[in-house]
C-alpha cells in the first residue's frame, strides 16, 4: 500500500514535466520591475477570444491557413524557436503531396553522424527528419536572447492555456464542452500586443519589451517578431500582423494537436452512441420490469 502511494506521488510529480516540453530548459527570466506595493496579476490583459475554424464539435483545420502559418514559422519564428517533436513527414496533413514534403525538407539542413571518422556532419533533411533547432543548446539560445530561452514550439499552443475568469471557467471544467482554444488565443494576443503603451508606474527592465498579454510578467525578452508586409502570401490573404498572428497560431495548434479532427469526430460518435444506448437500456428496463407493478 505504501509502495503504491509513493508510486502515485512520484507520478504526480513527473506528469506535469512530461507535458511542458520546455520546462527543463527555461532559466530565470528577466522580468519587468514594478513599483506598486502589491504584485499585479499576470497576464495584465486577458487574451482576446477569436473564432477558430477548429473550435467546437465539428471543428476542422483550414489547410490553407496552416500552410500560411508554416510559412510564417519557417521565415520568421524558426530563427529562434525550435519545434523538435514535429517531423517533416507530418506536413502531408497540411495538404502537401509527398513530392512537396520532400522538396520542403530538402531546403533545410540537419546534423547527422558520426561518420566513419567519428565526425558529425550536416546533410539535407528528408521527410523522416524532425525540424532542426536554431541553437545548439539552451545556453547558446539564452546567450543570443538576452538570457531568455525561446521555448520549443511543439506543444506551446497546449502549454499556454490561460484560464478564463468567472463565470466561464465553471463551464470549462465540464468535460466535452470546455473551451480549448485558449492557447492559440494567447499566441495571437501576444503577437499583436506589442504596440500597447505601458501604464504609468511600470518600469520595464532593460532588454525586455512591454506586452500586457505575456503570461508571466509585463514584459518579455522577445522583441516584436513580425510586422506588416514582412512575409509574402501567394493566396492573396492580407499581409498584416493580425493575419500573420492568426495563421501562425492555428499552425501551432496543429503542431501541438495534429489529431484534433479525429478526436472530435470520435467524441461526436461516442456521444451519439451513448444517447442511442441509453434509449435501449431504458426500453430494456421497461420490458424487464413491466410485470412487476
Ligand atoms: C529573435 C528571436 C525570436 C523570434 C524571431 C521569435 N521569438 Fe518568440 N520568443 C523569443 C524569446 C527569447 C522568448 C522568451 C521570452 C521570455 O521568456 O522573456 C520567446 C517567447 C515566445 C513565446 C512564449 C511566451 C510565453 O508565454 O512564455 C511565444 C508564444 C512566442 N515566442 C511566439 C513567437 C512566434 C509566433 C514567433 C514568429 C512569428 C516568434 N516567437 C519569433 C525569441 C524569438
Amino acid at each position: 500500500m505504501i509502495k503504491l502511494i509513493s508510486a502515485l506521488v512520484a507520478l504526480a510529480n513527473v506528469a506535469p514535466l512530461a507535458y511542458s516540453a520546455d520546462a527543463e530548459e527555461v532559466p530565470p527570466q528577466p522580468s519587468a520591475v514594478h513599483t506598486e506595493a502589491t504584485a499585479p496579476h499576470y497576464p495584465l490583459k486577458h487574451p482576446k477570444e477569436l473564432d477558430w475554424s477548429f473550435a467546437g464539435f465539428t471543428g476542422h483545420y483550414d489547410k490553407q491557413q496552416l500552410q500560411r502559418g508554416l510559412k510564417i514559422y519557417t521565415e520568421v519564428c524558426s530563427a529562434c524557436h525550435s519545434m523538435k517533436m514535429v517531423a517533416y513527414r507530418s506536413l502531408s496533413d497540411l495538404g502537401y503531396s509527398d513530392e512537396q514534403v520532400k522538396a520542403f525538407a530538402a531546403d533545410h539542413e540537419v546534423q547527422d553522424g558520426p561518420d566513419a571518422n567519428g565526425e558529425m556532419y550536416t546533410r539535407k533533411a528528408v521527410p523522416s527528419d524532425y525540424f532542426p533547432s536554431p541553437f545548439a543548446n539552451a545556453e547558446a539560445a539564452a546567450a543570443s536572447n538576452n538570457g531568455a530561452v525561446p521555448p520549443d514550439f511543439s506543444l506551446i499552443a497546449k502549454a499556454r492555456g490561460i484560464t478564463r475568469g468567472f463565470p466561464q471557467f465553471l463551464i470549462d471544467m465540464l468535460p466535452g464542452v470546455g473551451y480549448q482554444e485558449g492557447g492559440p488565443d494567447y499566441i495571437y494576443s501576444l503577437l499583436t500586443g506589442y504596440d500597447e503603451t505601458p501604464p504609468a508606474g511600470f518600469e520595464i527592465a532593460e532588454g525586455t519589451n512591454y506586452n500586457p498579454y505575456f503570461a508571466h510578467s509585463a514584459a518579455l525578452a522577445m522583441p516584436k517578431p513580425i510586422s506588416d508586409d514582412q512575409v509574402t502570401y501567394e493566396d492573396g490573404s492580407p499581409q498584416t500582423v493580425d493575419q500573420y498572428a492568426r495563421d501562425v497560431s492555428a499552425f501551432l495548434m496543429w503542431a501541438a494537436e495534429p489529431h484534433l479532427e479525429e478526436r472530435k469526430r470520435t467524441g461526436f460518435m461516442v456521444m451519439v452512441f451513448l444517447i442511442i444506448f441509453s434509449g435501449l437500456i431504458y426500453l430494456t428496463k421497461r420490458s424487464v420490469y413491466s410485470d412487476k407493478r
